[in-house]
């Protein structure tokens, strides 16, 4: 068994930060998101990896090179324009041969990973299992309608009106049939080969498609608000660690990790929370369910719910609060007049001021 992973996409809902870099690479607890999906590939056994890849290639290349850190062997497969999760398939025809595989969306962070789950396809051998779980908004996600003996009736792509509240996680596993749905279909009202509509393909043609209904939590990480929630559930997990360096006149509480090279000075970290290597937090609060990653300094400032890229500076700020700040971005206080807000934001960013 083979595994293929999305790494391309446009990443519109999460502009401005997938201007300049790839969503998959964002952080969640100081480790980006496609390394847990790759870490749950690795313990399933799989070892042949086909990571699909779009504009941010380069990116997402260089942090995850041959795959071998993971203990698997990555083939990347360029996809020249984000045509949908169904061309993905399409073009990764070759890599997979006849082999079954897993499909699994970049973005995407599952409690329990994927080994119960390929275990029961191995088991079962159906021509392809989904993976669903009960949401609170399914008009925002690929839905399926089940009959009354557990099968599949339908699957709807985003439904105006939801027949059911059990969303398509973005985890899959298909057999070499799924090629023939991929090549048969059409693309959908927004132009892209639509996953639901090769799997309804399935469906329609007497082919075997099982469900499985997801018990730990799921995360599709697609916008700032899922981020948020993702970093939460995984830092309330850690250990609390310190191999950084705290002064006498800093108060750590609750579960916190300090990474190699971060120095907290006269602050008070409240966790969970980590702080990200060679980090520095002087005079400043850091509040529960924050994750500032590496190279960051922030200075007289108050943060919680937060997470902070790479290489950036904050400081003289009170408070910030479910906010994602870019990499190699400044937050400060100005003391120049007339005093006003001086902003300079990328495209499509969102600013909300008190
Ligand atoms: P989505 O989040 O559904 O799509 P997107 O990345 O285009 O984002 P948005 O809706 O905000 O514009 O994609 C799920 C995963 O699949 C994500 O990791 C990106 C990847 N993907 C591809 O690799 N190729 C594609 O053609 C598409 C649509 C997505």
């Amino acid at each position: 068994m083979k595994a293929l992973v999305l790494s391309g996409g446009k990443g519109t809902r999460l502009r401005p930060i997938t201007h300049t870099s790839a969503k998959q690479l964002v952080p969640i607890a100081n480790k980006p998101i496609l390394f847990y999906g790759l870490e749950s590939i690795a313990k399933s056994g799989i070892k042949e990896v086909g990571i699909v890849v779009g504009e941010t290639h380069a990116e997402i290349r260089s942090a995850v090179g041959s795959g071998s850190k993971f203990g698997i062997k990555v083939t990347y497969i360029q996809q020249d324009e984000p045509l949908g999760l169904a061309h993905a398939v399409k073009i990764a025809d070759k890599f997979m041969g006849k082999d079954d595989f897993v499909m699994y969306l970049g973005d995407n962070l599952l409690r329990d990973g994927i080994e119960q789950f390929v275990s029961k396809f191995k088991k079962d051998r159906p021509n392809s299992q989904i993976l669903l779980a009960k949401v609170p908004n399914p008009e925002q996600f690929g839905v399926a309608e089940l009959s009354p003996n557990g099968k599949i009736k339908r699957l709807e792509e985003k439904p105006v009106k939801p027949k059911s509240d059990l969303a398509l996680v973005g985890v899959y596993l298909f057999d070499h049939s799924i090629f023939k749905a991929v090549n048969a279909i059409k693309p959908s009202h927004r132009g892209e080969l639509e996953i639901t509509d090769a799997i309804q393909y399935l469906i329609d043609k007497k082919y075997t498609v099982t469900p499985h209904i997801v018990t730990g939590w799921w995360k599709d990480t697609g916008r700032l608000d899922d981020l948020l929630e993702a970093n939460r559930l995984v830092l309330e997990k850690m250990e609390a660690k310190c191999d950084g360096k705290i002064d006498k006149l800093s108060k750590i509480e609750g579960k916190v990790i300090i990474e190699k090279g971060a120095k907290i000075e006269n602050s008070t970290i409240r966790g969970p929370a980590i702080i990200g290597e060679n980090t520095l937090i002087q005079s400043s609060y850091v509040g529960p369910f924050t994750a500032i990653y590496h190279d960051v300094t922030l200075s007289k400032c108050e943060i919680e719910h937060s997470i902070v890229l790479e290489n950036s500076k904050v400081s003289n700020i009170k408070r910030i609060s479910d906010s994602l700040i870019g990499q190699n971005a400044t937050v400060t206080q100005s003391p120049l007049k007339p005093s006003a807000y001086r902003i300079m934001i990328g495209d499509s960013s969102r600013v909300e001021i008190p």
